[in-house]
């Protein structure tokens, strides 16, 4: 029997980002990172640092100009965008500032969209699966709703039913609680953190808020494009 080795399910080796232009700007300068199973890392940094620029990388919503980024073992640098798109669906999943569900769609028919991208399942189970995560989420009654007819909070809940779609191993979140209320904040904060560690599942969440930061397991600040020491309480 081979034995297999625990390895991180994100790991960013030397990655940079750069955007052409009269000066060519860096949002991401080699970074190096690793993300091993059940980690809760958040990442901080000043507004114009290069945390979303850093999550659409690792989210291989964007490609880096130089480096790789290898998600649970595959080297993502020689991939072709299909190949990505199937990785990115089987392995990751996103929870954004902005809910970014379909206005058009149902509750239910938002969190079955990953699931049908992907293909794996009968109409039934995905309407069965899409249900038990709204209902692990508080809103089986909400299922049938349009964003519009639901809060800011509710709606952030289905945008986190969607990423735990297709169970992915890493979730990846850009500040998910950054345009909710307190109460709705802590609820929002306190889901994501359940999800820590299931089947050995990471999170990495973007926030701005130093004291959700510290109840994630490490933290990463961001200044510059570049991983820097994390500041001090407070900060
Ligand atoms: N498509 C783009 N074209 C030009 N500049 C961009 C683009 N995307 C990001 N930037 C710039 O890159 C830098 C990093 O942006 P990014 O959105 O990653 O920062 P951030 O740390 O997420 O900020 P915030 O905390 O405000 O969300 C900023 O200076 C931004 O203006
Ligand atoms: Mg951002």
């Amino acid at each position: 029997m081979t034995k297999i080795e625990a390895h991180p399910l994100i790991e960013a080796r030397g990655i940079t980002r750069t955007l052409p232009g009269e000066i060519e700007a860096v949002l991401v300068h080699d970074i190096d990172l690793a993300i091993q199973p059940g980690e809760f890392v958040a990442i901080t940094g000043p507004s114009g640092s290069g945390k979303s620029s850093l999550m659409y990388l690792l989210g291989l919503l964007d490609t880096p100009t130089r480096g790789d980024i290898v998600i649970d073992g595959h080297s993502t640098a020689t991939l072709d965008e299909d190949r990505k798109a199937q990785l990115r669906l089987e392995t990751l999943g996103f929870v954004f500032q902005f809910h970014f569900l379909l206005a058009e769609f149902s509750a239910l028919d938002n969190v079955m969209l990953p699931m049908r991208a992907l293909g794996k399942l009968s109409e039934e189970a995905m309407r069965a699966r899409a249900m038990s995560l709204l209902t692990r989420l508080g809103l089986a009654e909400h299922s049938h709703k349009r964003p519009d007819q639901m809060s800011g909070g509710q709606r952030q809940r289905v945008a986190i039913a969607r990423a735990l779609a297709n169970d992915p191993k890493v979730i990846l979140a850009d500040e998910p609680t950054g345009n909710l209320d307190t109460h709705s904040t802590e609820q929002v904060f306190d889901i994501i953190r359940e999800l820590v560690g299931e089947g050995g599942r990471s999170v990495v969440i973007v926030t701005h808020d130093p004291n959700l930061a510290r109840r994630a397991s490490r933290r990463l600040h961001v200044v510059d494009g570049a991983l820097a020491p994390v500041p001090d309480a407070n900060s």
